[in-house]
């Protein structure tokens, strides 16, 4: 899979990109991250590629012309374009699985400052939000959804683990525990050391659905 991050702040993505699981996934060539500089593709004077908005208020808006060259240096007749907005869809594991299963080129592009011109809307997919919260810029989701689309790709992680995790089946992943068997008086429960397969399934299974019951009863519906 390929994801092109447009960004006016590429430095941002240095530990995201040479650090764990998604360094080990780009060095064996299964997702290729690219950095693009929206500011590459000015064409004003002093790298400039904001401005200050119509009508007045507060705040400086990203220009059409750098954001638009940008995606059109990137795009593939099968890219998907989605700008990070607070006022886009809001990612969740369904919506990164409708994208994965859609395209194997995804371009992001994080916007700043008080945002984007509007008119740039004509020129993606659609926008996507990662919650009902405002953040100084788009890097960040763009590194969320980057990062959780890598783990869709057989080989980045374990895929029976990738299978059990969160939000498949609409159930959230039962509690896991490590050595030692107990600490400050918490016993780790008998049942996962106990040997039994098939006991120990059917407790995760039913871990999971009073968990789910418990935190996230809306995923059951
Ligand atoms: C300060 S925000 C602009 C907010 C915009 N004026 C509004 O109120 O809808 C600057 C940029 O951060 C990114 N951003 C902020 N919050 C986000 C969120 N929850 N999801 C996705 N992107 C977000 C977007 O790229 C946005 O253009």
């Amino acid at each position: 899979m390929k994801i092109d991050i447009l960004t006016l702040f590429p430095n941002m993505f240095e530990g995201f990109i040479h650090e764990s699981i998604i360094k080990r996934a780009i060095d064996k060539g299964l997702v290729d991250i690219n950095l693009i500089n929206i500011r590459d593709f000015t064409l004003l004077k002093n790298g400039q590629v904001d401005d200050t908005p119509y009508g007045g208020g507060s705040g400086m808006v990203l220009m059409c012309e750098p954001v638009v060259r940008a995606i059109e240096s990137v795009k593939t007749d099968d890219a998907l374009v989605y700008l990070m907005s607070p006022q886009g869809r809001t990612f969740n594991d369904n919506l990164a699985e409708i994208i994965y299963k859609s395209t194997k080129h995804l371009i992001l592009v994080c916007g700043h400052y008080e945002g984007f011109d509007e008119r740039i809307k004509n020129f993606v997919d659609g926008e996507i939000s990662i919650g009902d919260y405002v953040l100084t810029g788009g890097e960040i989701p763009a590194m969320a959804i980057a990062d959780c689309l890598t783990r869709f790709i057989p080989g980045v992680i374990d895929q029976e683990s990738f299978q059990n995790e969160s939000f498949k089946d609409n159930l959230l992943d039962y509690p896991v525990y490590t050595k030692p068997r107990e600490f400050r008086g918490l016993k780790v429960p008998e049942v996962l050391l106990s040997g039994d397969h098939k006991k120990i399934d059917e407790y995760r299974k039913s871990e999971q659905i009073r968990i789910t019951k418990e935190k996230r009863p809306d995923l059951m519906k």
